[in-house]
C-alpha cells in the first residue's frame, strides 16, 4: 500500500491531520504549509486522492501498461 510521500517521509495520515488542524482544504494551500511531492512527484496523485476521498492508504495506481 502507498501511505506516504517516501521522498520527504510524510505519512498521508499525518498530512491529513495537518489539514484538519489547520483547516486546509486544497492541494495548493497544503503545499504552502509543508514540503512534499517535490522530488519524484509520484505521491502527488495520491495526495490529491486523499484530499478527495479522505483515505490515507492506496493501492498503487497503474500508470500505463501491464504489470506482471
Ligand atoms: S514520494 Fe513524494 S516526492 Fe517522491
Amino acid at each position: 500500500m502507498v501511505d506516504r510521500c517516501v521522498c520527504y517521509n510524510r505519512l498521508f495520515s499525518d498530512i491529513q491531520q495537518l489539514m484538519v488542524h489547520s483547516n486546509i482544504k486544497t492541494f495548493e494551500e497544503l503545499k504552502k504549509y509543508i514540503t512534499f511531492g517535490e522530488n519524484c512527484k509520484l505521491c502527488i496523485p495520491y495526495v490529491e486522492l486523499m484530499i478527495q476521498t479522505g483515505k490515507t492508504e492506496f493501492e498503487p495506481i497503474q500508470i500505463g501498461g501491464d504489470v506482471g
